[in-house]
């Protein structure tokens, strides 16, 4: 995934004065289409009055968990703990939330700003171990710009 280029069409698409849910979009696609191990990829964003995850849009099988509770499965987890997750194998993961039986690896990045999460990117893979480290820095150089856009959208 070439994430200077992702970021910085993104920001074009700021520019020429889209919302955060043009971007959600073109950014899911986006990922989607440049790498075969991304089998499923999407946006949930962090509803605080709920204390929940809600699916924004994605690309993959459809899934049953369109709202998942903070500290649930890898997703909200990923939220209680306020860090990324990279699983290698979900079968190694107590609370696994599993949305298509495919499903070997994930990786949650979050959408942030400081302290304040927004949500995140969810990636899942049909592959073990699919995720590396240059994918979780890429693809937080997009989830920055996303955050970006987010927070001007709350001021
Ligand atoms: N696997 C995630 C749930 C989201 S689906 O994969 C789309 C989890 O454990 O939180």
């Amino acid at each position: 995934m070439d994430a200077k280029q992702l970021v910085s069409e993104l920001q074009d698409l700021r520019d020429s004065g889209h919302l955060s849910d043009a971007l959600l979009r073109y950014a899911v696609r986006s990922i989607e289409r440049s790498d075969p191990r991304f089998d499923w990829v999407g946006v949930y964003l962090l509803n605080s009055e709920n204390n929940e995850l809600w699916l924004h849009n994605y690309v993959g099988s459809p899934t049953e968990h369109a709202r998942i509770p903070v500290g649930t499965g890898v997703c909200g987890t990923a939220v209680e703990q306020a860090s990324n997750m990279r699983v290698d194998d979900v079968s190694e993961v107590e609370n696994y939330l599993a949305c298509d039986p495919d499903v070997q690896s994930e990786l949650v990045v979050l959408i942030r700003a400081g302290d304040e999460i927004f949500g995140q990117l969810d990636l899942d893979s049909s592959e073990k171990s699919a995720f590396t480290d240059e994918d979780e820095t890429a693809l937080g150089m997009v989830a920055d710009k996303l955050a970006e856009q987010l927070a001007a959208e709350r001021r």
